[in-house]
Order: structure tokens, then C-alpha cells, then sequence
């Protein structure tokens, strides 16, 4: 018998309302009513306001900028709610920060991903569902389970009304392959191309070549995020330079930092899309198009509440 009550509630921090509100629509319940202020000093003041005794607890809250606000917010929550004896808590990050810190790869250096997981742990969640972290096995920081959600239907979908016609999917760099492959085999095993990448700095790449032919063909580029658009855009430039006809480009996360988009608005590219798994900007060019993953976040939490599959909603017919 489960440990929860049949009840179920959605409850979230300020990093994304309207994400919230969509997936409470979606899932046709109330957000619980919390208050998610500050104290004088800026430390955060949070007061939940319903009783959620017993009750199955979704947690919403993307790590994206001001990212340690959203972060400890997103802590406290999660506190306030296993202190209240929720039933269950789970918290639901659309998109994971830190998430590119997962590993030691110099002397002296935090394993910053791993140090997210030990907090939410910490702080009460006993779930996680997450959408397309940077890295996969970030699940094995976490000792409970982690629903890890993928943002190629929804935006597999927006592609095809584009009517890309023998698109060819291309990787900005080898680390995201996994991705590439996994697009392509949905567009009737599309051809695919990589672009050889080499960071500089956090906000400077180097790009030159592009293992495949992209001459004459519409691309597709595809990635986890966007974050200050050096990757994407200089990717763009590539296999522009290597004779594609038109490029797209399809990225979960629009983090969209710094120079990102003016970068975006210069790249030689007709369309971005991008999830609002973080929140749109205000002003975006015409050719960024937001595509919504409240629906496929709601059906993830609502097969979670009934214990049902969450990976049926991503598997290939
Ligand atoms: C890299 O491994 C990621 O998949 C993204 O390509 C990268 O983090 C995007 O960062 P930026 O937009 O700053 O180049």
C-alpha cells in the first residue's frame, strides 16, 4: 500500500510561474498556496499555506538563473514540506544548474552537480524529475529515484511543422552524439554530421571542421541548451561555411546568458527552437520559437502519482 494519500499537489518557487501554472492546468489541479518572499536581509521567507498532510508533493523549480536563489528556494520548499509530513515529495527540476560541473576533471575543483544532489537529498526529496540533464548519469549522484524526462517530442513536433525536407541532423560537438543519433532515428534514420568543438572559456569556442557532407542539405542542430550561444552559433557558422542550405536549430534549455542573443540573432540560422523549461526572455528575435513542456512534465507527474511508466512517454512507437 502506498505510503501517500491519493491526494496530489503542485507547489512552486518563483523561478517559473507560468511553467507552473501550465502544468497545473495541464494536470487540472490548484497550485497549493505558499508564500515565497524575502525577509529585509534577502534571506528567503517561506510559509506554506495549505495543509499537505499525507499528500503526494510535486515540487516545481528550475535551476536556471539567479541560480543559487532558485536553488535554496527550491531547498526551503522542499523543507517546509517534509517538515509538514507531505507524503511524498518530489521535486521537479526542468532544468538541473550545475549540471555541467559533474565531474572532477582538474586538481581542486567541486563536483558541483554531485553537491546539488546531496542537498535536495538532504533537504527531504525522495524523487526527482528531471528533463534532458546535461549528462545522464547524474542520476547516479542521487540515491532515489530520478524520472528523466527527454524534450525531443515536443520539439520533434515543432520541427516537423517546419517540413524540413531530407533534413540531416548535425551535433555542435562530440559529447552530444547520444542526442544526434536519437533525433535522426526519429526523422526515418536522417543522415548525421558532428561538428568538431574545442571550448576556450566558459563563453568562447573554436570550431573548424565538420565530420560529413552538409552541402546542399537542411540542418538541423540539436543540443541540451543554449547558454551563452557560442556553441550553437559557431556550429551554425560551420556548416553554413560547409555549403548548408538552410540550418535549424532544436536545444532544450534557452538559458540564454550574456551575449546569447544577440549571438542567436546574427548566427546564419531561419529558426531556433527552444523549451520553456526556463523562462523565455521578454524580447526574443522572431526567429526563436518557444515550444511548451508543461503537457509532458504534467503526464510524467501524473504516471508518477499513479505509478505508472514515465519512460513510455519518450519511447519510439
Ligand atoms: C556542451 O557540452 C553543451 O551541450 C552545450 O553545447 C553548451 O553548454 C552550450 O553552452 P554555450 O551556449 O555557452 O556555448
Amino acid at each position: 500500500m502506498s505510503i501517500y494519500s491519493e491526494k496530489i499537489t503542485l507547489i512552486t518557487g518563483t523561478a517559473h510561474p507560468s511553467l507552473a501554472q501550465g502544468i497545473s492546468m495541464h494536470l487540472s489541479i490548484p497550485l497549493a498556496k505558499a508564500h515565497v518572499g524575502r525577509f529585509p536581509d534577502g534571506e528567503i521567507d517561506i510559509k506554506i499555506m495549505d495543509d499537505l498532510r499525507g499528500t503526494d508533493c510535486f515540487v516545481l523549480q528550475p535551476t536556471c538563473p539567479p541560480v543559487q536563489e532558485n536553488w535554496v528556494e527550491l531547498l526551503l520548499l522542499i523543507d517546509s514540506l517534509r517538515r509538514a509530513s507531505a507524503g511524498r515529495i518530489t521535486a521537479v527540476i526542468p532544468y538541473y544548474g550545475y549540471a555541467r560541473k559533474d565531474r572532477k576533471d582538474e586538481g581542486r575543483v567541486p563536483i558541483s552537480a554531485k553537491v546539488v544532489a546531496n542537498t535536495l537529498v538532504g533537504a527531504g526529496a525522495q524523487r526527482v524529475l528531471a528533463l534532458d540533464m546535461h549528462a545522464a548519469q547524474i542520476q547516479g549522484f542521487f540515491d532515489i529515484p530520478v524520472d528523466h524526462l527527454y524534450a525531443k517530442p515536443p520539439l520533434l513536433e515543432a520541427v516537423k511543422k517546419i517540413g524540413m525536407e531530407r533534413p540531416m541532423v548535425v551535433s555542435p560537438d562530440v559529447g552530444g552524439i547520444k542526442m544526434a543519433r536519437a533525433y535522426a532515428k526519429s526523422l526515418d534514420n536522417a543522415d548525421l554530421a558532428i561538428v568538431d568543438k574545442r571550448r576556450i572559456s566558459g563563453s568562447q569556442i573554436a570550431v573548424e571542421h565538420v565530420i560529413g557532407d552538409v552541402s546542399g542539405r537542411n540542418v538541423l542542430i540539436v543540443d541540451d541548451m543554449i547558454s551563452t550561444g557560442g556553441s550553437i552559433s559557431e556550429a551554425a557558422r560551420v556548416v553554413r561555411d560547409h555549403g548548408a542550405k538552410t540550418i535549424c536549430i532544436a536545444a532544450t534549455h534557452g538559458v540564454l546568458c550574456g551575449p546569447a542573443v544577440e549571438r542567436l540573432d546574427a548566427a546564419p540560422v531561419d529558426k531556433v527552437l527552444i523549451t520553456d523549461s526556463v523562462p523565455p526572455k521578454a524580447k526574443l528575435p522572431a526567429k526563436i520559437e518557444i515550444v511548451t513542456v508543461a503537457p509532458l512534465l504534467a503526464r510524467a507527474i501524473a504516471n508518477i502519482h499513479r505509478n505508472e511508466s514515465v519512460s513510455s512517454l519518450f519511447l519510439e512507437p
